[in-house]
């Protein structure tokens, strides 16, 4: 598969901050000291965490934790990566939009994203001062490879005049050629921010549809799907709805239009996260990537989290070994081209300005 990798170069290691070391030299053993040292982080995860498996996470996210500010470097880690690293590593974690901002507004001099590709190149749009490094180059998302720079200059062509909304799940060849960006928690916002009858918004064809379902104004799409999201069916929610009518049932709008029109709620990760956190239903099915309710099932423990989930393959290949590497070596620097950096960072800052 073409990832959204145009500009990714890999810097192994990064010398004059600290030496290249191996896992055998910073591994601490998993002694009775560090045990009690990690515990606070334990309870973190420990709904999740057996404690078999505890003893082989922990001298990692120890270590980790100690390069963090060896490198003065901030992990931002996605409502999507797995409770150990979500919990027990992330500085900043949340939906892509707060990612985004928060990625600006830290003092970190390294970023490690823990996420995917196109959120990488996005932290290094708005923080280009910054080195960003992804600790897998194969994290990237179906929805940034199912269109081109070149494809967006086609839409363009076809439709003059009309302003072209750009999902943030894109590359910033991408970004480069659209007027403004959304993410889930705000394309409707985006869209009418515009005071126009028409934009195209690429290249989710599902976030597509349901922004149409809140707005009057026409949506021009793409067939851009998010692989993971678009294997959810109505079918198999209406079955989890006559089992149990009482259930909640809230989903993406990454989701087949049938999914959403069975869900309760539809919102971004963090929108899914905090109607379970507000709302306490007993039992729940968040329509979406497997770590949401892992993530949040420890801060609810009052709430049910029912099946189904889907794992997303790109999310999955972030792991503490890979994040322990990436501080260690440096790898992999993400770095835009400067011929298009300008043009893409205006499109993200407009519509982070818009939701500041
Ligand atoms: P959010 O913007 O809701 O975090 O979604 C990102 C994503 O990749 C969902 O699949
Ligand atoms: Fe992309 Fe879907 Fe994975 Fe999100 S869940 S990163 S949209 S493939």
């Amino acid at each position: 598969m073409a990832l959204d990798q145009a500009h990714v170069t890999s810097k192994v290691p990064n010398p004059g901050k600290a030496p290249a070391r191996d896992h055998a030299d910073v591994l601490p053993a998993f002694t009775p000291a560090l045990a009690r040292e990690m515990e606070p982080l334990y309870e973190r995860v420990k709904h999740v965490v057996t404690p078999i498996e505890w003893p082989a996470f922990a001298p990692l996210i120890k270590a980790i934790n100690t390069f963090k500010k060896e490198r003065n470097a901030a992990i931002l880690a996605h409502n999507y990566m797995t409770p150990e690293i979500f919990h027990c590593v992330g500085d900043i974690r949340g939906d892509s939009l707060q990612l985004a901002k928060e990625a600006a507004n830290t003092d970190a001099d390294v970023i490690v994203q823990a996420g995917v590709h196109f959120m990488a190149e996005t932290s290094k749009l708005l923080s280009p001062d910054k080195t960003i490094l992804i600790p897998d180059l194969e994290a990237g998302c179906s929805l940034a490879s199912s269109i081109t720079g070149a494809d967006v200059r086609a839409l363009r062509e076809a439709y003059p005049g009309v302003p072209v909304v750009t999902y943030v799940n894109t590359s910033a060849d991408v970004k480069a050629e659209t007027d403004i960006c959304c993410t889930s928690a705000n394309a409707v916002q985006v869209v009418e921010s515009l005071g126009v009858d028409r934009v195209l918004l690429i290249p989710d064809e599902y976030l597509a549809k349901y922004v149409q379902t809140q707005t009057d104004v026409e949506i021009i799409t793409w067939k851009g799907r998010c692989e993971v999201h678009e294997r959810f069916t109505g079918e198999e929610l209406a079955a989890l709805r006559e089992a149990d009518p009482s259930i909640k049932i809230i989903a993406h709008p990454e989701c087949p239009p049938d999914v959403i029109e069975a869900a309760d709620f539809t919102g971004s990760t963090s929108g899914m996260i905090n109607y379970v956190k507000d709302n306490r239903p007993p039992r729940v099915v968040l329509v979406t990537e497997c770590s949401m309710a892992s993530n949040v099932a420890g801060e609810v423990p009052d709430v049910e989290f029912v099946k189904p989930c889907n794992l997303c393959p790109h999310m999955k290949r972030i792991t503490l070994e890979n994040i322990l590497d990436s501080l260690l070596y440096m790898q992999h620097e993400v770095t835009v081209d400067p011929a298009i950096a300008g043009k893409a960072r205006r499109a993200v800052e407009r519509m982070v300005n818009l939701t500041a």
